[in-house]
């Protein structure tokens, strides 16, 4: 373990909060015992986890998986932070975590666990992102987006989480060893669509008026308004901002410079451009 600063430790080449896990816990995740039935959604903070998290939750309410929990944080807790004992969770078990490929528990590898890995335009995640740590209490709050935190990292090297770059590369590059489906957040906005698709993926068959009934559910409104979902239970001490705060593609043109766009064109070219993949940001 390395202290990157006074909130910030870096653990197995990935930041990590101080308060919210320990070196410990994510060496044990080696050995976390995975079962058949379990869901993860993974993406790189930022990418739109709570939407993923709000399809996942209500597509298995509707097919009459009881939810007891009082918002989708304990429905679908994150794996990295133990908030509960997660054996004891309520099959199928729900997991949501930005961790990269390597520190994944090794037994999902099995292939029957299954992965929604959910990615986003770098560009708008980055203005996510610093947005996000400007409202986020256990983050160091940046002034502006940094050369650095634009191009060599996307996103801080002093925040959580490690490099936009690395995290999508390395999922990518292991695919074939998980159960896995990589949609973009892109996609997500055509939302019965991306639902169906989940659910296909899920193995789940729900009525057009089920599957209504999640779309409805999953609308950047709803999702705004609805206790469940918006993260508002999170203490305004902890974070002071709005996790559905705006929710739109292209957001970036209104933050990042055109160099700064054109430098992360050259990034990405540099760091993804041999892997095949047909990225839909815009
Ligand atoms: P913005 O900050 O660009 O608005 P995460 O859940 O990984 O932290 O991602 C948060 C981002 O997803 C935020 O992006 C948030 O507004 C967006 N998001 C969450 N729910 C959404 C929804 N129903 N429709 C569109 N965007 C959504």
């Amino acid at each position: 373990m390395e202290q990157i600063r006074d909130r910030v430790f870096k653990h197995k080449n990935y930041n990590f909060l101080v308060g919210h896990t320990t070196p410990e816990y994510i060496d044990s995740l080696e050995s976390f015992e995975i079962k058949d039935s379990d869901v993860f959604v993974v993406t790189y903070p930022k990418s739109g986890t709570v939407w993923a998290q709000q399809i996942i939750i209500s597509i298995h309410e509707l097919h009459g998986n009881q939810n007891k929990y009082s918002n989708n944080m304990e429905r679908m807790p994150w794996l990295e932070y133990k908030t509960a004992e997660y054996t004891l969770l309520p099959s199928p078990r729900l997991f949501a975590s930005h961790l990269p490929e390597h520190i994944m528990p090794p037994g999902v590898k099995e292939k029957k666990a299954k992965i929604l890995y959910l990615m986003r335009n770098p560009k708008d995640n980055v203005v996510s992102f610093y947005h996000f740590s400007k409202a986020m209490a256990d983050l160091d709050t940046p002034r502006a987006l940094t050369k650095c935190q634009i191009t060599g990292c996307i996103m801080p090297l002093y925040s959580f989480a490690s490099s936009w770059f690395d995290h999508v590369r390395e999922w990518y590059l292991n695919r074939e060893q998980y159960n896995i489906l990589f949609l973009t957040y892109e996609e997500m906005i055509l939302v019965r669509s991306s639902v169906k698709k989940i659910c296909n993926f899920l193995g789940i068959n729900l009525t057009e008026a089920a599957i209504s009934q999640v779309v409805e559910k999953a609308t950047f409104q709803n999702m705004k308004n609805d206790t469940k979902a918006n993260y508002e239970h999170l203490s305004p001490e902890r974070f002071s901002g709005k996790f559905l705060r705006k929710g739109q593609i292209g957001d970036w043109k209104n933050t990042l410079t055109v160099a700064q766009s054109e430098r992360v064109d050259q990034v990405l070219q540099e760091k993804l451009g041999d892997l095949p993949l047909s990225f839909i940001w815009e």
